[in-house]
């Protein structure tokens, strides 16, 4: 039996580069070995537990992030895209699980302390979003996932699964549930810097480049990117630490030696800011140009995009209540059958 695979993504706005090579890339990649059966999930029930006086945005979110994933070229016919509020079963593993699982373990959580601090819950947590790790849980269980290709910020959910898998497979006496585990992406490229030079790149900080951005989008942000502050003028030494368009370079450019050259040239003085910038763009452009071909193809026929996710949801769903037969019948509460 193939191995299996499981992911996915809040939809609470458009994927952007960042999301791509911290996840989507290595989901294609897996996904074309051939190797793998492959779910992934859009979040949108856990995107809720932190946006319920908004739940349009989800909705508007959950298509955007399904032509993200067919943009970048995640294919119906290899995996299952699906989404998390319309599989019941994961609800209904997810308050099992609880059980195992306390209050101060979910409080240690690193993933979700930092989220309470960013999104200022300190005093008013949502009691979904505090346990939307063991939700989390449920969602890799349920598809009996072997493998979680995920950012690194997910590690910790990985960690909690395998944790709740163990003690139930340990309570319940049967081995029922598969631990999981993360894939993440290569030392180094787990966090794309945004334009700004911040550390991460992020919707709410507005230093992004989205897989849905058109060529001069694309070209405006690249222009106004971070760069070194004190390269004032050409002739003078640039610093390429910490300068985003090199680190950028460092990822995208498939030409290591040139970003090499040029680095020492911008090193040595005489490589101007505008000059290595229109240089990015062209390495930006000539890989999201087809992504974006791609979206806006499938942007044009919308009740497919539906048809796609309905009918992976199905397959889902199938998957995903076996697993909640087996659980049930694990604890014991599978009285009538
Ligand atoms: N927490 C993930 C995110 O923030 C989304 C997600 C929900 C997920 N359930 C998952 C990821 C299960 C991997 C496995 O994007």
């Amino acid at each position: 039996m193939k191995k299996k695979i499981l992911t996915g993504d809040r939809p609470t706005g458009k994927l952007h580069i960042g999301h791509y090579i911290g996840s989507l890339k290595n989901r294609v990649a897996l996904q074309n070995t051939g190797n793998y059966d492959t779910f992934i999930m859009i979040a949108d029930q856990q995107a809720l537990t932190d946006n319920a006086r908004d739940p349009e945005k989800i909705r508007r979110s959950l298509v955007e992030v399904a032509l993200d994933y067919l943009a970048v070229g995640i294919d119906p016919a290899k995996s299952t895209i699906f989404v998390q509020s319309q599989i019941p079963a994961l609800t209904e593993l997810t308050s099992y699980y609880l059980n195992l699982v306390t209050v101060s373990r979910l409080e240690r959580n690193p993933t979700v302390k930092t989220e309470i601090q960013q999104k200022h819950f300190e005093h008013s947590i949502p009691a979904g979003f505090f346990i939307y790790p063991v939700s989390q849980a449920a969602d890799i269980t349920a598809f009996k996932a072997q493998l979680v290709p995920v950012g690194d910020d997910q590690e910790p959910m990985i960690e909690q699964t395998r944790e709740i898998v163990r003690s139930f497979n340990s309570i319940y006496g049967k081995k029922i549930l598969v631990e999981p585990q993360g894939v993440f992406p290569p030392k180094g490229q787990g966090r794309l810097p945004g334009l700004d030079g911040n550390a991460k790149m992020s919707k709410s900080l507005g230093n992004a480049i989205y897989l849905s951005d058109n060529a001069d989008t694309l070209k405006k942000k690249v222009m106004s990117m971070y760069t070194d502050p004190n390269h004032i003028h050409v002739e003078d030494p640039g610093k390429v630490e910490g300068n985003t368009v090199f680190t950028y370079l460092d990822i995208f450019d498939p030409d290591q030696q040139k970003v090499a050259n040029l680095k020492e040239q911008y090193r040595a003085g005489g490589l101007g800011d505008v000059k290595i910038k229109r240089y990015l763009n062209d390495v930006l452009e000539a890989q999201l140009r087809p992504i974006r071909v791609r979206r806006e193809r499938f942007a044009e026929d919308i009740p497919t995009v539906y048809a796609i996710l309905k009918e992976g949801s199905k397959r889902a769903n199938e998957v995903a209540r076996q697993t909640l037969r087996e659980v049930r019948a694990a604890i014991g509460v599978n009285y009538f059958s």
